[in-house]
């Protein structure tokens, strides 16, 4: 939420900010800003909307300094306007700050400030943390021993008496040529390159100048100079650097030939789900594997319960597990959004292994909701996609989805390798109680075909695209599917409304007749999950008792089903394929369903209105 760059090196700062925003567009877009230093003066330029609108002031502006910082918002404090855009600068004009996060005691900070003569042009809690930096150096005293590190110190002790969350990189006219930096529970990594820094809220934005990186530390705060670069914590101790690697380029975050990274990332599920599950089968072909939980078998198979937290489409990928968990290994299984759990102190078992599951690694409640679980004592696991994230440091073990970036704000190739990790976990502790070695085989079976259906599933595509542009009119759509589609139901209706803005609702289809029955009429389409199997017969009654009611039907069924004939206006197949690769498969349609629908309404499909990808606000 909200992206963050700074640049010290001998390029034009503008130009790699300006790169580096576009990549991090994703996290924000309501108004982007860019202040450079050049000597002792700042230049400032901000505009509401998108980071284009900025570029193309600044291309009149003509920029030309070595260091500067920038930022893509979503706005917190304060509306859409250019002044609440960042950089802010402290009113004596000495600093220039950009900010991700949520300045808590910010009210108060404001009060002590404006008593003491500094002037706010923002109802931004970022203008007040760049002023109360602009205060403590006032007070610094001018030493000659201190002179180096006035800018620094003035950052720290500002840090001190700040409550809630940043990541910040701060310019000082006194000190061309250099950044400090800082984080809390908002992401920051420093990109170490050829004779320049970049330090940035996100990888993408400096992948394609550098493949290595500092991934900051809550608490730490970096300084960068031309030549060289520094990190100590807010109790002034020093701190040796690690630098790590990358392990994807610039290219698996562009979009080729797709008209937008929803769709790319849409269509390169077959090859991301191979990564996620690529190493992760035991030899004898019964089992999964998995190299960075750091738990035992044996303290696995001890395990009476699971508990899993998470937020939005990661969460409907939750109950899934929970479902394979409990009907394959019969192991008690909660599921509870992150953001619920953090505050709720629900009761937990001693024998309860703790999961959270975050595409970004970076979600603020799902970080605190692992926060909360260590701090009783429990180990905490994670499910995580981006490699160095808070939430994968934090964990005290994990598995990484392997899918590359990913940039569409609706999540797609994340959530599928989610799902297959919950199987997987489903599977390897199955296969310690009471699952044969012939029950584990077949199902490791299924789970390496899992690309190869979902090539086959995406082959619908222009069939569901047709359906698409019939349905893309309407204001309400219900989504319903049963047992492990139920969590199906409520992703499909969470993507269609988030790059559609059509109201969708999800629901266990035989809960219809307990209340969301009324909405049924000729106006309100249904997408029902019909798959073969026990309960195929139920789903249809309930199919039936929409079309009773006129109500329109896309049914989503697996190819051998026969459904009765005239109970769908629309039908697409998907292959039929083992219980636990089931919801795999049955996104896809989904996602598809969601994707056209909103390209036919001409919505903004990467960048949906209101939202942000990597939510690190509460
Ligand atoms: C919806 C979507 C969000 C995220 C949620 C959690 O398409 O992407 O609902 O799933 O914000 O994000 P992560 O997985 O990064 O914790």
């Amino acid at each position: 939420m909200c992206g963050i760059v700074g640049y010290v090196g001998k390029q034009n700062a503008v130009t790699i900010i300006l790169e580096g925003l576009k990549r991090l567009e994703y996290r924000g877009y309501d108004s982007a800003g860019v202040c450079v230093q050049k000597g002792r003066k700042l230049d400032l330029l901000k505009k509401a909307g998108r980071v284009e609108n900025l570029a193309k002031a600044a291309a009149q502006h003509r920029f030309t300094a070595t260091t500067g910082i920038g930022h893509t918002r979503w706005a917190t404090h304060g509306g859409v306007t250019d002044a609440n855009a960042h950089p802010h600068v402290s009113s004596d004009g000495k600093f220039a700050l950009i900010h991700n996060g949520v300045i808590e005691n910010y009210a108060q900070i404001k009060a002590f400030l404006a008593g003491r003569g500094y002037t706010f042009k923002s109802e931004t809690d970022t203008e007040v943390l760049c002023n109360l930096i602009a205060y403590h150096y006032a007070k610094e005293p001018v030493r000659a021993k201190s002179r180096q590190t006035r800018f620094v110190e003035s950052v720290r002790k500002t840090l001190r008496h700040v409550e809630g969350t940043y990541g910040i990189a701060v310019l000082c006219v006194d000190f061309p040529g250099q950044i400090v930096g800082s984080r809390k529970a908002s992401p920051l990594i420093l990109g170490v390159g050829e004779h320049e820094y970049i330090l940035a809220s996100d990888a993408s934005a400096l992948v394609s100048r550098t493949q290595n990186v500092v991934y900051l530390k809550d608490g730490e705060i970096v300084h960068l100079t031309p030549e060289s670069f520094s990190i100590s914590t807010l109790d002034q101790a020093d701190v040796s650097p690690v630098v790590d690697k990358i392990h994807w380029s610039v290219t698996a975050a562009d979009m080729g030939k797709y008209a937008h990274f929803m769709e790319k990332e849409i269509f390169e599920q077959p090859a991301a789900l191979e990564n996620a599950m690529r190493g992760r089968f035991a030899a004898d072909g019964s089992t999964a594997q998995f190299g960075g939980l750091n738990i035992t078998p044996g303290e696995f198979r001890d395990l009476e319960r699971f508990m899993f937290c998470a937020c939005g489409t990661a969460w409907h990928a939750c109950l899934v597990t929970e479902h394979l968990i409990e009907r394959f290994a019969r192991i008690p299984v909660e599921v509870d959004y992150a953001s619920e759990f953090r505050y709720r102190n629900s009761p937990l078992d001693p024998r309860t292994l703790f999961f959270v599951m975050s595409q970004s690694g970076e979600t603020i409640d799902t970080l605190a909701a692992l926060r909360e679980a260590k701090r009783k004592g429990y180990r905490v696991m994670a499910v995580n996609n981006v490699v160095g994230s808070s939430i994968a440091r934090e964990a005290d073990g994990g598995i990484y989805q392997h899918v590359g970036p990913e940039v569409g704000v609706a999540s797609t190739k994340a959530f599928t390798s989610q799902l297959l990790i919950g199987a997987m976990i489903a599977l390897y502790v199955a296969r310690m109680r009471d699952m044969s070695f012939s029950d584990g085989v077949t199902y490791v079976n299924a789970l390496k075909g899992v690309p190869e259906l979902v090539r086959q599933a995406l082959q619908q595509a222009p069939k569901i695209k047709a359906i698409a542009r019939r349905y893309a009119q309407y204001h309400d759509m219900l989504f319903l599917g049963r047992l492990s589609l139920f969590p199906l139901a409520l992703e499909g209706a969470l993507k269609l409304k988030e790059i559609s803005y059509i109201h969708a609702e999800g629901y266990p289809a035989a809960e219809m007749k307990h209340g969301p029955i009324a909405l049924v009429s000729e106006k309100c389409p249904s997408v029902f999950f019909a798959p073969q199997g026990e309960i195929f017969n139920k789903i249809v009654s309930s199919m039936q008792e929409i079309k009773a009611r006129k109500g329109p039907i896309i049914a989503i069924t697996t190819e051998g089903a026969e459904l009765p004939k005239g109970v769908a206006d629309d039908v697409i197949h998907i292959p039929a394929c083992h219980e636990a690769v089931l919801p795999i498969v049955a996104a896809i349609p989904v996602q598809l369903l969601s994707y056209y629908i909103a390209v036919e309404r001409g919505c903004d499909v990467d960048k949906p209105r209101n939202l942000a990808k990597s939510v690190t606000v509460e």
